[in-house]
């Protein structure tokens, strides 16, 4: 079911760029694009240690660089209060440029202005610093030894973040010890980087009227604007954040980053306009990272295979600063969603966060916060319980499935899942794959001694983050907003508090207005991310953006079909009871012949209102009474070579319920781009770091992005179970096969080498990896013969 606008597949709606006298060229809708009168250029100085003191910053052969206007350090910051910026949660701080000491390679340690982005690059390598190199702490394990205390400016003196938990601890260790079957391993999802296409820039300038015009990469420009009041203390009116083309997010936008921070101080110190674009080793080596979860899943069940107790404790390493980008109760996200789409009757679980010497983050990759690292946990989880139990993976998810019956559902952690029907879902999916074939085909080949592993992730998340009763940033409720006007020929614009990075919001958005109003989708103009038009948001991550902002739109336009209805009445000369809303227009009840259009109503609202207030226009916050549960049920086939330990994805079956579909296309546009990565972080992709703290993966040659040769055939579909709260019935859906995909793939590759005993390798699942399990497994079994 999806609703019944016109598809718009081809509609090409974009933000255009509003009118600034100061800009004088541009190629695209791109900050890097922008270029205004006497821009400088900002290069940033980047630590070669993980972990130093800084003896001495000299700048003075810098400032000899042709074209050089001006450095920065981090004393210069310190003098003016703008050392440190409070990180998105408030609980930490982070130095904007280094203070004192370096925490991690590639951290920021001074800025250099220029008049070309060459001068600025040759200024920066110009800058002389002495270090004394600090030992380095490159693991959460070893952190929690607290030898090496990396963070003195902390009140509390360990590299302990924090400890959170939730659940019955008492009840579920009871259960575990009472549970007939029990399994125990630990999980890392690996260190991974969003990448997204374009790297983060902004280019920041105070008008003629003193007001900061800032043009920057962000996810979320309404929460910018707030944040840089606060920490500037420049009045929130005279900052105007315009957030233009993206080039890709997935979370990686979110955070404020130093050189940000550095371009407007730059801009206001100067009196130039600032430009400040990353490059591709700065966005891999020093913003948001994600993951880096280790993980202790214990799951205890019954001898026939009812799961009777879930516990999860995990060890986080949060890097230098605790910059994760989590709403202010949740330090670790909504991991509590780890009991998946299991009725485990009590659960408890818990995450320790620790510093280390590395880039901050804990950013919600294509992820609402922390869900991804969840999913994975508990559908890995499942498979080696099935493994444990001698059962079918299908057979024991299927048996522990919360029934459709149950919901609203309240799992054991405190979420209440909204709707769902996961029997039929992975029905769906097994019927797509054909598992009776391909477990008949499994057996002759393992009979062969070849290894086809098929592998299952039937996973649930939260996402439309979120109530106000509990997520905020920086204290400000993570309600969401539309604003809509409706021109006198029935054209129109809708603006929201939420971003769009490339997810389709410009069509997305025309449909919703143009199903709930009975108007042309194709003159509906959307626009989102400039502070001055928009209505207050908190912008577009974590799928926020149809389960908040999507209502928000759905309630305006309600809004203004009731304001049309009154007009709708007077243009039909019957009382406004007696006017119905029906297949998109207005009728006379019981008198078909008598309509109005809300085309002809928009006009009237301008020529012929009688005694109605003028305009067709509405505004709407919508605070989510819930989060919307979307789910999946995926399925993967991989060959597995023996010889080279090489795997090849045969097939990817990913059904999807993610509620009413708005658009069928944008959807599974979404989902090829979701099981992409989750792809990637299953096989190749991985932030590495030495014992002495170098990162390894500097560039894409290191850190693997797949084309389309390595990138397998999506089949994908959909079950739909509306959202009962969401006026649409709308759930989100980007996030969801990045979320659900990982443990696909790797339960597949399991499965294939199960007959050899092997029973988990972390991710990345590279070739070698794989090719030293298989021949440390086949040494042991010759070894056992
Ligand atoms: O917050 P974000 O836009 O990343 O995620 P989302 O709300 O899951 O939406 C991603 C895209 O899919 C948007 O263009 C949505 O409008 C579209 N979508 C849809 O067509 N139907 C749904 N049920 C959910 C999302």
């Amino acid at each position: 079911m999806s609703i019944q606008a016109k598809p718009l597949h081809s509609v090409g709606v974009r933000m255009k760029r509003k009118e600034d006298p100061r800009f004088i060229q541009g190629k695209g809708n791109y900050v890097d694009d922008l270029s205004f009168p006497g821009m400088l250029y900002l290069s940033l100085v980047r630590s070669t240690y993980p972990h130093a003191e800084i003896k001495s910053i000299d700048i003075s052969e810098a400032m000899k660089v042709p074209g050089v206007k001006a450095v920065i350090t981090g004393k210069d910051l310190e003098a003016a209060g703008l050392g440190w910026l409070p990180t998105f949660h408030g609980f930490d701080k982070q130095m904007v440029l280094a203070i004192g000491k370096v925490l991690f390679q590639y951290q920021e340690v001074a800025a250099v202005f220029a008049e070309t982005r060459a001068a600025a690059v040759d200024g920066a390598e110009a800058v002389q610093v002495d270090y004394a190199p600090l030992p380095v702490v490159a693991d959460p394990f070893t952190s929690k030894t607290d030898k090496v205390l990396l963070r003195p400016d902390r009140e509390s003196k360990t590299n302990h973040i924090f400890h959170w938990e939730v659940g019955d601890k008492d009840g579920t260790a009871r259960a575990m010890a009472s549970s007939p079957k029990r399994i125990k391993q630990r999980l890392w999802f690996q260190r991974c980087h969003p990448a997204p296409l374009e790297p983060c820039g902004c280019v920041a300038y105070f008008d003629t009227m003193g007001r900061l015009q800032f043009h920057v990469t962000s996810q979320a420009p309404h929460v910018y604007r707030t944040a840089l009041s606060l920490v500037t203390g420049i009045p929130e009116d005279k900052i105007h954040v315009i957030s233009p083309d993206l080039g890709g997010g997935f979370g990686n936008k979110v955070p404020v980053y130093p050189g940000y921070v550095c371009a407007i101080v730059g801009a206001l110190k100067i009196g130039r306009p600032v430009k400040w674009i990353e490059t591709r080793t700065e966005n891999l080596t020093s913003t948001g990272f994600a993951r880096d979860y280790h993980m202790d899943v214990e799951i205890g069940a019954t001898a026939d295979g009812k799961v009777t107790a879930l516990h999860v404790a995990t060890t986080a390493d949060h890097g230098a600063f605790d910059a994760a980008a989590d709403p202010t109760k949740y330090p670790a996200g909504i991991f509590g969603i780890v009991t998946g789409s299991y009725a485990f009757p009590v659960a408890h679980a818990e995450v320790d966060a620790y510093f280390t010497n590395k880039a901050p983050g804990g950013i919600a990759y294509r992820c609402s916060f922390r869900v991804t690292e969840a999913s994975y946990a508990i559908e890995r989880g499942m498979d080696i319980l099935a493994d444990e139990l001698g059962m079918d993976a299908v057979e024991l998810r299927k048996k522990n499935f919360i029934p459709k019956d149950q919901f609203p559902y309240p799992s054991a952690l405190g979420f209440t899942y909204d709707s769902g029907d996961y029997h039929k879902t992975l029905d769906v999916a097994l019927e797509t794959i054909g598992y009776s074939a391909l477990l008949k085909e499994q057996a002759e080949k393992r009979a062969r001694g070849e290894l086809m592993g098929i592998g299952f992730s039937t996973f649930t998340e939260a996402v439309g983050a979120g109530p106000s009763k509990h997520f905020d940033i920086l204290g400000i409720k993570m309600f969401d907003s539309a604003e809509i006007r409706i021109h006198p020929t029935g054209a129109g614009i809708v603006r929201t508090g939420a971003k769009s990075q490339g997810q389709g919001h410009e069509t997305t958005w025309a449909q919703v207005v143009a199903e709930e109003l009975g108007l042309d989708p194709q003159t509906i103009m959307v626009e989102e991310g400039d502070t001055d038009t928009a209505p207050y948001g908190l912008g577009t991550y974590a799928s926020r953006s149809t389960p908040v902002a999507g209502a928000a739109i759905v309630m305006a336009a309600r809004r203004i079909r009731e304001k049309a209805r009154k007009i709708a009445a007077h243009l039909l000369e019957v009382g406004e009871a007696d006017v119905e809303w029906t297949d998109y227009k207005f009728q006379v009840k019981g008198v078909p012949s008598k309509t109005v259009t809300m085309k002809e109503v928009a006009f009237a609202a301008y020529t012929n209102m009688a005694q109605i207030e003028p305009g067709l226009e509405a505004t709407y916050y919508y605070d989510p009474p819930n989060m919307t549960y979307p789910n999946g049920a995926y399925v993967s086939v991989v060959d597995v070579d023996r010889e080279t330990g090489e795997t090849k994805v045969r097939r990817f079956v990913a059904i999807d319920d993610c509620g009413v579909v708005i658009n069928p296309m944008i959807v599974e546009g979404q989902v090829h781009g979701g099981l992409t990565e989750g792809f990637a972080m299953a096989f190749i992709q991985e932030i590495q770091y030495d014992a002495e703290g170098n990162n390894l993966n500097t560039n894409f040659t290191d850190y693997l992005v797949p084309t389309s040769l390595e990138t397998p055939h999506w089949e994908t579909g959909n079950t739909v179970t509306p959202s009962p709260h969401h006026p649409m019935g709308a759930k989100g859906v980007g996030e969801s096969p990045n979320v659900g995909s990982p443990a696909a793939f790797v339960n597949a590759v399991i499965d294939a080498l199960s007959p050899l005993g092997v029973r988990h390798i972390d991710m990345p699942l590279s070739r070698d990896k794989v090719w030293r399990a298989i021949r440390d497994a086949e040494a042991k079994k010759a070894k056992q013969a």
